[in-house]
């Protein structure tokens, strides 16, 4: 058995120092709980003497959510931080006390005006009082990588002496490089293992120039037995190491690592999405694991040979981080075998002697449109007389919508229809959007949790297209659905319908 490396999440302290970012107490309370769901060993909520809201959140989650997780909060060496950190997390199962204390020239000279052996001294007094009054204790040596390694083991042996249970050696300006970050969490594990094998070694990374997960993977490599992360790599300036890329690069490697975490990675697409939406970061589409795009295939050799067989271009299902399926997105790129596939699954068999027609056609569609969707294809192959067959699914189309847009109250009618049968509802809400989708909701009829929502330009200008993405939960399962248009009402709608739409094919088949 691998050993284990240990998570711990900073989403609720570095992460929330992202400007704009700062959350409440109700929404930090439920990001916390995600986060903890997520089984993570380890997380941070914040720091406490920073303001007296901070003070309170961490209070809140260490009574709430601080059961089977240690519950960590930040402060400065000095004692009116720890007894604030005390205070605040006192009532947590669980409770971790985290001192940061820098440990570099430019720290100790410019920034304490002090020398090395007071930095040091003023370290070791702060950790005898916070042992004082808990039991685990982090010490981080801030700027670590930048620090003289003598001063810096002079430090952890004078800290790990004084009590501290985990060391923290971050890249604090993410200055490192894999290759010597990795090397130097070997000379420390090396030192530490004759100190105190029973002290953890942990990194913080940041993204700078972007090699936080490289110089964490490293110093996993190199005997670091636990890592700090933020979920979407969120954190203070570039952000900090991604949670989702170290732990599927650790699982995905894990003979290589020697190591593995027992965090539930199947939590981890929600988990995303609910920190995007609830501190207002949007995540990079193209970023690794949690993107939009980061299951999606869109150029036509690809969409060929996972059609074939999807390990030619998967290296790990989307399910084991709870997203979505795979998805196959058609554009002009995209081949005759590709659009077929997605013809074929919303129930229309093309003749063969249609099939060049049909495919010029949607090429035509897809040059103007960039992305075409489900909602795209149904209108091609319906106004097309070259189909046979019919479509057999049974799937939602909007007929119809009108909005009523006022300062008082919002509404919208639809008219939606599913083979013969056709629906019209009115629903007024407290925006457009809380109108029109739920008056789909209710016409559809059937129990589904809208998850996020979103919208984006793809060009330039007054005729810009608009391109929404929508995604659902029914039963547990996620689903998306997406459409462009230059109306971003209409592709609203026709996301939402595309997601339940999606819903109802796997339903059926059985999947
Ligand atoms: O970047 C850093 O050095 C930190 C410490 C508090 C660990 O965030
Ligand atoms: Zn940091």
């Amino acid at each position: 058995m691998s050993r284990k490396i240990y998570v711990f999440d900073t989403t609720l302290r570095d992460g929330e120092q992202v400007p704009g970012a700062k959350l409440n107490l109700a929404e930090k309370l439920d990001v916390a709980e995600q986060i903890a769901k997520m089984k993570v060993d380890m997380m941070e909520v914040g720091f406490p003497s920073s303001s007296q809201g901070d003070f309170e959140a961490v209070r809140a989650i260490s009574r709430k959510v601080g059961k089977d997780v240690w519950i960590a909060a930040l402060g400065r060496a000095i004692q009116s931080d720890i007894d604030c950190i005390y205070e605040s997390i006192r009532e947590a199962e669980l409770p971790l006390i985290h001192i940061v204390l820098g440990s570099s020239d430019v720290h100790v000279s410019k920034k304490f005006r002090k020398t090395p052996q007071q930095v040091i001294e003023m370290g070791v007094g702060a950790v005898k009082y916070a042992s004082s009054l808990l039991p685990q204790v982090q010490y981080s040596l801030e700027d670590a990588s930048r620090s003289e390694f003598e001063y810096l083991w002079q430090t952890i042996e004078a800290v790990v002496k004084a009590g501290a249970t985990i060391i923290n050696v971050p890249d604090t300006v993410g200055f490192a490089i894999p290759e010597e970050f990795g090397k130097l969490i070997y000379r420390i594990n090396d030192r530490l293992r004759n100190l105190d094998p029973s002290v953890l070694l942990s990194v913080h990374c940041h993204n700078d120039t972007g090699l936080a997960t490289a110089n964490t993977l490293a110093a996993v490599k190199n005997g670091a037995d636990k890592v700090e992360c933020t979920i979407n790599g969120i954190g203070e300036r570039a952000g900090n190491t991604a949670l989702e890329e170290v732990v599927m690069g650790i699982s995905l490697h894990e003979a290589y690592y020697g190591g593995h975490t027992t965090v539930d990675t199947r939590q981890i697409y929600e988990t995303s999405r609910i920190v995007s939406a609830t501190m207002g970061l949007d995540v990079q589409v193209n970023k690794a694991i949690t993107g939009e795009n980061a299951f999606a295939h869109s150029s036509g050799i690809h969409q060929d040979g996972l059609l074939k067989s999807k390990d030619v271009y998967e290296i790990m299902d989307p399910e084991t981080i709870g997203a979505p399926a795979m998805e196959i997105v058609l554009t002009a790129r995209s081949g005759r075998h590709a659009f077929m596939h997605v013809t074929q699954r919303l129930g229309f068999a093309i003749p063969e002697e249609s099939l060049e027609d049909i495919y010029q056609q949607f090429l035509t569609m897809a040059d103007a449109q960039k992305e075409i969707y489900d909602n795209d294809v149904l209108t091609l192959l319906k106004k097309s007389a070259l189909t046979s067959g019919g479509n057999n699914r049974e799937l939602w189309q909007l007929l119809d919508y009108e909005l009523t847009v006022t300062d008082s109250r919002p509404a919208a009618t639809v008219t939606l229809a599913r083979g013969d049968k056709e629906v019209v509802i009115s629903q007024t809400g407290s925006g457009v959007i809380d109108a029109l989708y739920g008056a789909i909701i209710e016409a559809i009829a059937a129990p589904i949790e809208l998850i996020d929502y979103r919208i984006n330009s793809l060009s330039r200008g007054k005729g810009s297209l608009g391109k929404v993405t929508t995604q659902i939960r029914y039963a547990d399962q996620l689903y998306s659905g997406k459409a462009i248009e230059q109306d971003v009402m209409r592709a609203s709608a026709l996301a939402l319908i595309n997601a339940v739409n999606k819903m109802l094919l796997e339903q059926a088949s059985g999947c």
